[in-house]
């Protein structure tokens, strides 16, 4: 079945919704998302949207806290001109009705104002959030919009299998992104969908790793999309693993957010002890790197299993009213915050690399956007400063519709090229699937995680290649469903990763290999890592 639309919109988080928004005044949208609408990173953000809004704060401090978390591979300029859109985009947001948490004025008695967060490496409190369930809010209201608005199509369960370019279909010329193909995976079927302007919106890559904040649908399909049609991938090395993910064992992925250590919690070891001063002076609000690596040695040094996050000092009732979300999950848990500190590990959680973009949202290959998680823009650098890519995904969906509703027409009678089905054999062995999947991820938990060595990770790459292969020759040899393209997705992706890594021969920000210790710096300044799929790395 063919389809034909003025906009394709890959993803219904925050980056695609918001772009939907914007394109529906100049035609046709399509939304396409693999599973239930809702479900997105999006959907389970905790602390907040960083922007600029108090009087006590200004652009050059954001600016500054997130050039110093990025460790010098941020881009300046992308990081201004993010940094000084935030307030208009917050301001439509609130149009369309997000609540965020506000607060009494203590001076004005009667009047309120928006509560303000702190996190690591803020050095003002400038977070807007609604109670700790803030993508919750997002989602909601970005999809009440999206629902009611007569030119946009949601098209759920729908899997954005490979990008269609000119070049792919033979024609001679610059390489346009003209659609996509997507499997309708309650149905069966691929389809063909065109339009006038691609926007790849599928966020990020968590679900590489064994243990992750992200829900099932962060696979990496996005990056591994762009990377196959010709696009090129930037600084997928770092990816930032979040300090306090809970540890308990009937629980898969739950955040703690960070705004707890924001409101003073500490973090102690099974005895109770402080440590995070040892590491860094501005201990448990150090950028994400820091704690998150200092975690981890105090759990290699002592051998326990995880550490505690402690909120008790709190005055009573504070826990449960700030952080109702959490309190709740963790009572659910037999652990009552306000009286027991938290048990907490470090989990994979942000992909700060990704497909290469310019400030609007543009890749290298035409009419193909990327934005959101899925995008490099040079915000990151080397390390996100926490809670701004809920801020970058709103900025860049508003800036890659301007020039995208610009784009000249694509041709009402374009031809559609059809999907080619290869063979249409069930899976013989679905376990060859799952056996894989469980492989590739504990392989990159074990050998690409927080702390990493050349070893590792050539030994990481000799087992993803030959992974590569069989989930190949499985692709070609039966009909596809949901759970095979998602790790031909996985493993294409680990491998992005595991050269990016390599390639990388110093210790900056996320990456740390015990190569290249800290203080040895054989780039300077430091330079992004790209990789495309002519790159001899990939065979
Ligand atoms: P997502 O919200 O992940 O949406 C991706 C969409 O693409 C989904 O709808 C998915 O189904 C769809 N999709 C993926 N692949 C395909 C495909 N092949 N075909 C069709 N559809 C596809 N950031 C902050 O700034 N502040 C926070 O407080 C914060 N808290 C977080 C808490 C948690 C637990 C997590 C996991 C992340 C948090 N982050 C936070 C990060 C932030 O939530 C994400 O970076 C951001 O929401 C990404 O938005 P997105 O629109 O790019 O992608
Ligand atoms: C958190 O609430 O800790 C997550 C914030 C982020 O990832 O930006």
């Amino acid at each position: 079945m063919v389809h034909r639309f003025d906009y394709l919109v890959l993803g219904s988080g925050i980056a695609g919704l918001s772009c939907a928004l914007k394109f529906a005044p100049h035609g046709r949208v399509a939304v396409l998302t693999k599973k239930n609408r809702a479900e997105s990173n999006t959907n389970y953000a905790q602390g907040g949207i960083a922007c600029v809004t108090s009087s006590e704060d200004t652009f050059g401090l954001h600016i500054r806290d997130t050039l110093d978390a990025g460790a010098g591979l941020c881009k300046e300029r992308v990081v201004r001109e993010i940094v000084e859109d935030g307030p208009d985009r917050i301001k439509e947001l609130l149009d369309l009705g997000i609540e965020f948490s506000e607060r009494d004025i203590p001076s004005k008695p009667g009047e309120r104002e928006l509560d303000l967060g702190r996190e690591g490496g803020h050095s003002k409190r400038r977070i807007l959030h609604a109670e700790d369930m803030t993508g919750r809010e997002i989602e909601r209201a970005l999809l009440a919009a999206v629902e009611s608005h007569p030119r946009i199509q949601m098209f759920e369960n729908y899997f954005a299998v490979d990008l269609i370019t000119t070049r792919k279909v033979g024609l001679t010329g610059s390489n346009r992104c003209i659609g996509v193909y997507a499997l309708d995976s309650k149905n069966g079927g691929v389809h063909t969908f065109l339009a006038t302007a691609t926007v790849l919106a599928t966020g990020g890559c968590g679900k590489v790793y064994l243990y992750t904040t992200n829900p099932d649908i962060a696979t990496g399909d996005g990056v591994a999309m762009a990377f196959r049609a010709g696009a090129r991938v930037s600084n997928m090395e770092f990816i930032q693993f979040h300090p306090t993910c809970l540890y308990h064992p009937e629980v898969k992925s739950f955040l703690i957010s960070e705004a707890v250590r924001g409101e003073g919690a500490k973090l102690v070891d099974a005895q109770g002890q402080e440590f995070m001063h040892r590491y860094d002076p501005r201990k448990e609000l150090a950028p994400r790197d820091i704690v998150a690596r200092a975690i981890d040695a105090e759990m290699k040094r002592t051998g326990a299993d995880c550490v505690y996050l402690d909120l008790t000092h709190k005055p009573e009732g504070f826990a449960e009213s700030r952080f109702p979300n959490i309190y709740r999950t963790c009572l659910k848990y037999g652990i009552d915050m306000a009286e027991d500190p938290v048990p907490v590990v470090p989990a994979a959680h942000y992909q700060c690399g990704g497909v290469v973009t310019d400030t609007q949202g543009r890749t290298e290959i035409e009419a193909l956007f990327a934005i959101g998680e899925v995008a490099c823009t040079g915000l990151h650098g080397a390390n996100r400063l926490a809670s701004n890519s809920l801020l970058e995904a709103v900025v860049l969906a508003h800036r890659a519709a301007t020039v995208a509703t610009a784009l000249p027409r694509l041709p009402e009678d374009f031809p559609a090229p059809t999907w080619v089905a290869g063979n249409v054999d069930e899976p013989d062995e679905m376990v060859v699937v799952s056996h894989n999947w469980d492989e590739v991820r504990r392989l990159m938990w074990d050998y690409v995680g927080i702390v990493r060595s050349s070893k590792r990770l050539q030994r990481a790459l000799a087992r993803l290649r030959n992974l590569q292969r069989e989930i190949q020759d499985f692709y070609w040899n039966f009909k596809v469903n949901t759970d095979l393209l998602e790790l031909r997705n996985l493993v294409l992706v680990a491998q992005i990763i595991v050269i990016s890594a390599y390639r990388r021969r110093e210790s900056i920000g996320l990456h740390y290999t015990l190569n290249y210790p800290d203080g040895v710096r054989l780039s300077d300044p430091p330079q992004d890592t790209v990789v495309d799929r002519e790159d001899p790395a990939f065979v």
